[in-house]
C-alpha cells in the first residue's frame, strides 16, 4: 500500500485525512501524548483493520476520541456528575474516562466489553481531523504491538508506512506517555493506566480513588485483567533492561563492574558514568522523563544495546506513568536495594528533627550531616590545606579552621563559594559514605542521611530514597521565631531565602506534612517497605 505522508499544518491535509478516515481508511496521527493509528470508531471494518495493521490482539479494547465534549453523549449509556466534573477540569488532554457503552459502539471498538475508553485530546491537530472526519476516532498508539509508542513522526513511519492510508506529521508528542485511563464503571473508580493526569490530581475530586495493582506488579497469569491492556507485554524494545534502584553512587559503581551493561540514565549523569548510556529527562523532573521515554527506549534499539540498566523514576505524579512503562518494558526486573539510604530533607521550621527523631525511634540509624559540615575535624589535613591556599593562612587560628573567617572569605562572590564547594563537599561526602559504611557492616538496612543542604551538597547521589517534610508557610515561620527567638521579620528574611517547599516535593519520593502537628511515621515505614 502506499501511505500519504500529510501534514498537520496544512488545512487541506487535514481535511484529506479527515476524507480517508470517513470512507473507512486509517491514518496515523499526532497527539499530545503518542502517536494514535486512528479509524472511524462507529465502523466494525475499519476497527478491525487498526487491528492487522498493529498487529494486536482483538479483546484489546481500543479508546474512542471526540473533538467536543458534547460527542460524549452518544457513545454512552449516562454520563455521571463526576465524569462531567473531570472532563471540564482536564479535557482538552490526556484523560481516558470509561464509562457503559451505548449500542452504537461496536464489539470490535471495546472489545466486547460493555464499556468504552473516551477521551478528547488537547492537540489541536487530532481535533481538527475528528472534526474533518466527521465520526469519533478509534486511536491506539500507532506502533507495532508490543513495541514501544511512537512519540515522533520517524517511529510511526519505520512502523506503519506501506500498512496504513495515511500518516499525518505533527510535531514531536509533549506528554510522550498514553493518557491516564480511568474507569468510572466500577466502584469506587480505579486508575488502570497512569498517566500525566495523576492519582495525586484525580483524588481531589475522587476521594475514593484506587490503583490498579497492575499498574506497579505483574498480573498472575490466571487473573483476570480489568483493562485488557494489562496482560500483553508491552513497550519492550530489543535490549534487556532492568530497573535499578541503587543510589547514583552504587548505580554507577555497579556499571564500573560490570561492563556488559549500558546505561539508561538522567540528562547529564552519562559524562559522569565509563559506559555507553541514554538519558531520558531531568532527574527531578518526572515531566520531562514521561516526554522522552520511549524516544529513548528506540534509541536504545537503534545503538543495538543489549544489556541495559536505567535510573528509576520516581512513583508519584506523572513518575508512576514513567514508571508504569519502564517496568514493562524491563519485563518487570528490577535491582532493589539491599540497604536503604534514605535523604532526609526540607526546608526550616517544616519539622525535620521530628521526623528525624521517630525515625530513629524505628530503629532507623540516623546520621546528621549539618553537624558534619560544621564540625572542624571534617576538614584537617589535606583539605585545611586546600583550603589556605585557596582563601588565605587567616582562615585558619590557634591551628584549627576558623569557619566564620572562612564563610567571610569565601561567600562574596559566586566563583568563591564553588570554589569553597568543590574543596569541602567531596570531602564531607566521604565522612558520609564512611558512616554509612559503618552502620552498614554493624547490620543497619535503615539509614537516614538528615540533610537539609541534601540537594546543593550532592549527598542525594548517596540515597536510594528522598523523604522530604513540609509545613505551610506561617506554621514554619511560627516555629523559627519560638525556636531560634527571633523577629518575625528575621524569620520571614530566612525563609524567603530558602527553597520553596515545592522544590522539596519535586525532588521527593515520599512526603510528610507536619501542618497538623501529628506525625504518622508508620506510614512512611510501610511506604518504604514495600519499595
Ligand atoms: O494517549 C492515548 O490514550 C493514546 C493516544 C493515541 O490517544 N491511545 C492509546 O490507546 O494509548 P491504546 O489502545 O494503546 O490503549 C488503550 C488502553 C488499553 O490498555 C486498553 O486495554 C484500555 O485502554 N481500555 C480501552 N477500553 C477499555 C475498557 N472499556 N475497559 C478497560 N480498559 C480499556
Ligand atoms: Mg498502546
Amino acid at each position: 500500500m502506499n501511505t500519504l505522508i500529510l501534514s498537520g499544518d496544512n488545512e487541506k491535509d487535514i481535511q484529506n485525512a479527515g476524507k480517508i478516515l470517513n470512507g473507512g481508511g486509517l491514518v496515523a496521527i499526532p497527539t499530545e501524548t503518542v502517536y494514535g493509528l486512528a479509524a472511524n470508531a462507529l465502523n466494525p471494518v475499519a476497527v478491525q483493520n487498526i487491528f492487522k495493521a498493529k498487529g494486536r490482539p482483538s479483546d484489546n479494547p481500543l479508546i474512542v476520541h471526540i473533538s467536543e465534549f458534547d460527542e460524549i453523549y452518544p457513545l454512552v449509556k449516562f454520563v455521571p456528575e463526576i465524569a462531567k466534573t473531570l472532563c471540564e477540569k482536564f479535557w482538552a488532554g490526556p484523560l481516558t474516562i470509561i464509562l457503559e457503552k451505548s449500542d452504537l459502539i461496536p464489539n470490535e471498538t471495546s472489545g466486547g466489553l460493555s464499556t468504552v475508553a473516551i477521551r478528547m485530546p488537547q492537540s489541536e491537530i487530532a481535533r481538527g481531523i475528528i472534526k474533518a472526519s466527521k465520526c469519533p476516532l478509534a486511536a491506539p498508539s500507532a506502533n507495532i504491538s508490543g513495541k514501544p509508542s511512537p512519540t515522533k513522526f520517524a517511529h510511526v513511519y519505520e512502523d506503519m508506512n506501506g500498512k496504513i492510508e495515511g500518516i499525518v506529521k505533527g510535531e514531536d508528542c509533549t506528554v510522550g506517555v498514553e493518557s491516564t485511563v480511568l474507569t468510572l464503571a466500577t466502584n469506587p473508580p480505579k486508575i488502570l493506566r497512569p498517566g500525566a493526569v495523576s492519582y495525586e490530581d484525580l483524588r481531589k475530586f475522587i476521594p475514593n480513588l484506587e490503583i490498579h495493582h497492575a499498574v506497579t506488579e505483574h498480573l498472575e497469569n490466571d487473573e483476570k485483567a480489568d483493562s485488557p491492556g494489562m496482560k500483553y507485554k508491552h513497550y519492550s524494545p530489543k535490549a534487556d533492561i532492568t530497573i535499578s534502584h541503587l543510589s547514583f553512587n552504587e548505580y554507577k559503581q555497579f556499571l564500573e563492574n560490570n561492563p556488559e551493561y549500558s546505561a539508561l540514565c538522567f540528562d547529564g549523569e552519562e559524562n559522569e558514568i565509563n559506559c555507553k548510556a541514554v538519558s531520558y529527562g531531568e532527574i527531578y523532573n518526572s515531566k520531562s522523563q514521561a516526554q522522552r521515554l520511549f524516544s529513548a527506549l528506540h534509541e536504545l534499539d537503534e545503538k543495538g544495546f543489549a544489556k541495559v540498566l536505567a535510573r528509576a523514576p520516581k512513583k508519584n505524579g506523572v513518575g508512576l506513568a514513567v514508571f508504569n512503562r519502564l517496568i514493562r518494558a524491563c519485563g518487570f526486573k528490577e535491582f532493589k536495594a539491599n540497604v536503604k539510604i534514605i535523604g532526609l530533607t526540607g526546608t526550616t521550621g517544616s519539622g525535620k528533627s521530628t521526623v528525624a527523631n521517630s525515625l530513629k525511634k524505628l530503629d532507623y540509624k540516623v546520621i546528621d550531616c549539618d553537624k558534619i559540615s560544621r564540625d572542624e575535624e571534617t576538614y584537617k589535613g589535606e583539605c585545611l590545606q586546600k583550603l589556605i591556599k585557596a582563601f588565605g593562612s587567616e582562615i585558619v587560628e590557634n591551628g584549627s579552621l576558623n569557619r566564620k573567617k572562612l564563610a567571610q572569605k569565601a561567600f562574596v562572590s559566586k566563583e568563591k563559594t564553588e570554589l569553597l564547594n568543590s574543596i569541602t563537599l567531596p570531602v564531607i561526602s566521604r565522612k558520609i559514605e564512611k558512616m554509612i559504611a559503618d552502620y552498614v557492616n554493624l547490620g543497619a538496612v535503615k539509614i537516614v542521611l538528615d540533610a537539609p543542604t541534601l540537594f546543593e551538597a550532592n549527598a542525594d547521589r548517596l540515597c536510594t530514597h528522598i523523604l522530604a517534610v513540609t509545613a505551610s508557610k506561617n506554621l514554619r515561620i511560627k516555629r523559627i521565631i519560638k525556636r531560634d527567638n527571633i523577629t518575625e521579620e528575621m524569620a520571614r528574611a530566612r525563609m524567603n531565602a530558602q527553597h520553596s517547599s515545592d522544590y522539596y516535593i519535586e525532588r521527593a519520593d515520599f512526603v510528610i506534612n507536619t501542618d497538623d502537628n501529628k506525625i504518622d511515621i508508620n506510614e512512611f515505614n510501610l511506604y518504604l517497605e514495600g519499595n
